[in-house]
């Protein structure tokens, strides 16, 4: 179904929406019939206690956990459940609170690997793309090392670019700022003029 270019209010429609989600683990309800809508350049925080289910809600709202309920829009389109591809197709990003980056691989390597690249690619375009991404940002990285050799800030950066360098126009962060600090004398991410126009920082 074509995306709804305008609400019936005449709004634009939600960047992204969840409409009464609600997942349990056995007798445990980790979400409770959850609706949030983010609307485009808004930045949201989510907060609760742990355990309170904001890992599970990121998870169904990428494609990760297939709620038992409800339902996500983006853009007024709704996506597929537990679709991981259609997601990131649909512009979700994810920087997740555990390091999903491959240890023997090179950033390099892994963000080639989250562009879903099979076979041959251009890994030089992909590096250079990463570097000049990556300064741009205020995050250096050092794009030929095996990530597990990185020191877990410069990690959580490579997280965070391999979310960009996907073409991500919904960004969730979640809890990355324990391990990563700023390198000095730069700004903020999400301070940047090029930071993706919709971010929600959440867990
Ligand atoms: N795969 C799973 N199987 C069983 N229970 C789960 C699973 N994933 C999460 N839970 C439970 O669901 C609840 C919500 O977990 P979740 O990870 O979403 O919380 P959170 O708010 O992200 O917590 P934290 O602040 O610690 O990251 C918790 O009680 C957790 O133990
Ligand atoms: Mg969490």
């Amino acid at each position: 179904m074509p995306a709804p270019s305008r609400t019936s209010d005449g709004a634009a429609p939600a960047a992204l929406s969840a409409r009464a989600v609600t997942k349990r683990y056995g007798a445990l309800v980790a979400n409770d019939g959850i609706d949030l809508d983010v609307r485009p350049g808004e930045i949201l925080a989510l907060l609760g206690e742990n355990g309170a289910g904001k890992s599970t809600l990121v998870k169904i709202l990428s494609g990760l956990v297939r709620p038992d309920s409800g339902e996500v829009t983006v853009g007024g389109a709704r996506l597929p459940a537990a679709d991981p591809q259609a997601a990131r197709a649909a512009g979700i990003g994810v920087v997740h609170q555990h390091f999903m980056l491959v240890p023997d691989m090179t950033a390099t390597e892994n963000v080639a690997l989250a562009q879903g690249t099979t076979g041959r690619y251009d890994a030089a375009a992909i590096r250079a793309r990463l570097v000049e991404i990556g300064e741009r940002h205020g995050m250096p990285v050092r794009p030929d090392v095996p990530v597990e050799t990185l020191p877990v800030g410069e990690r959580q950066r490579v997280e965070i670019l391999k979310c960009l360098l996907s073409d991500a126009r919904v960004v969730s962060s979640t809890s990355p700022a324990p391990c990563s600090p700023p390198p000095s004398g730069t700004a903020s991410p999400r301070s940047s003029p090029s930071w993706p126009q919709r971010a929600w920082p959440s867990c």
